[in-house]
């Protein structure tokens, strides 16, 4: 195992005072790229996207160019060696072997703590199934940074997918961490937030609600961010028709939110926000996809130069358990150790954050 890189697998293996370095060295360099062109010359990046991404693999290519560094990888599997059946171990193992710093998306929850087991380089987790997207979590903090003044005392809407929505996942582990933040959840009762994040909330003491009506919460936001229904993530084709056009933010809706409301969404857009309210300057989603690279940029120094990894697992090893989760990277990669923790009571996998069975039990 190489425990002594610094990965970034989930924002809350650090502590806040982390993720605001992050954050004011990403508004430091959006004030001042040119410092920092040479600052990762002869360093190489690679990209291993198993799934699809336009901003995320954008982002973090074009940051490490900025960076005066080099980029590695592919954005198709079907053109590496996965074709050819290699398992996630093996692709990361040499990969990082010829790089510095690895960014991985798959489609399996928990993908990326997996390779990171061992990478012999810092991986970062750009997207792990429905789970987490920690980097675009970073990317959110900053434009509210930016754009709000500040990441406490604000009412958050989070509106469409919450259940398979990970950027939604992350931005509320994250922003659960900040004084007096309140969350709506706004969502039909098929896509509420996973039970874990709910869980999570009440730990925390975070004020949250549970809404179906956009219309009815958006007058009391600070923030609203809206999501794409994760089409790819259904079970069936008809549950995804059954939500597809549920919610829809329009210019007329916007006339009852707040005059300072900071509308983000991760994008892609597909028609949950209408084009019309792109003019509106309370949408900030553009300008969010373009605090990405600024924080990307310094993510990457961060974690190259970072002394202090945070540990990996935290739990112990249980060959008696079963994750009960089929989209978890344990039930893709057999050679995974059986790895649980226990949280609120509850025994859950350490990989995906879902519950855990004796194994008896997980196999009926
Ligand atoms: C998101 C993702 O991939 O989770 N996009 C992104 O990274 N900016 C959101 C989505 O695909 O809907």
């Amino acid at each position: 195992m190489c425990a002594q890189y610094s990965h970034l697998i989930d924002l809350n293996d650090y502590p806040i005072q982390w993720w605001d370095k992050v954050i004011s060295l990403g508004a430091s360099i959006y004030a001042h790229p040119q410092r920092y062109v040479q600052a990762c010359a002869g360093k190489i990046m690679a990209t291993l996207f198993y799934e699809p991404s336009t901003r995320t693999q954008m982002s973090f290519q074009s940051a490490m160019i900025r960076l005066g560094g080099s980029i590695i990888g592919f954005d198709n599997p079907m053109s590496s060696s996965v074709s050819k059946g290699e398992n996630i171990k093996d692709t990361t193992k040499v990969v990082s072997s010829y790089s510095d710093i690895l960014i991985i998306r798959h489609p399996m929850a928990g993908t990326a703590k997996a390779a990171a087991l061992t990478a012999e380089c810092p991986v970062v987790n750009a997207g792990d199934g429905g789970h987490l997207h920690p980097t675009q979590t970073l990317t959110d903090l900053l434009t509210l940074k930016m754009e709000k003044g500040r990441l406490d005392h604000l009412t958050i809407g989070l509106c469409g997918d919450l259940l398979y929505g990970r950027t939604v996942h992350s931005l509320c582990k994250a922003l659960s961490c900040y004084a007096e933040n309140k969350f709506v959840l706004i969502s039909t009762p098929e896509l509420q937030v996973p039970d874990y994040i709910t869980k999570m909330l009440r730990e925390s003491g975070c004020e949250y609600r549970v809404e179906t009506s956009l219309d009815k919460a958006i007058s009391d936001l600070d923030v609203l961010y809206m999501t794409r229904i994760q089409r790819e993530r259904f079970l069936s084709e008809a549950d995804y028709l059954a939500q597809k056009d549920v919610y829809r933010l329009t210019a007329d809706k916007m006339c009852h939110a707040k005059p300072d409301l900071a509308v983000l969404h991760p994008l892609p857009r597909v028609d949950e926000i209408e084009i019309a309210v792109d003019d509106d300057p309370r949408a900030l989603y553009f300008k969010q996809a373009q605090y990405g690279m600024y924080v990307r940029m310094a993510l990457i120094l961060r974690l190259l130069e970072s002394e202090k990894p945070a540990p990996l697992l935290k739990g112990e090893c249980n060959p008696a358990l079963k994750c009960v989760n089929p989209k978890c990277i344990t039930a893709q990669e057999s050679y995974l150790p059986r790895q649980f923790t226990v949280v609120g009571g509850k025994t859950v996998c350490e990989f995906c954050e879902e519950r855990a069975l004796p194994l008896s039990d997980a196999v009926k």
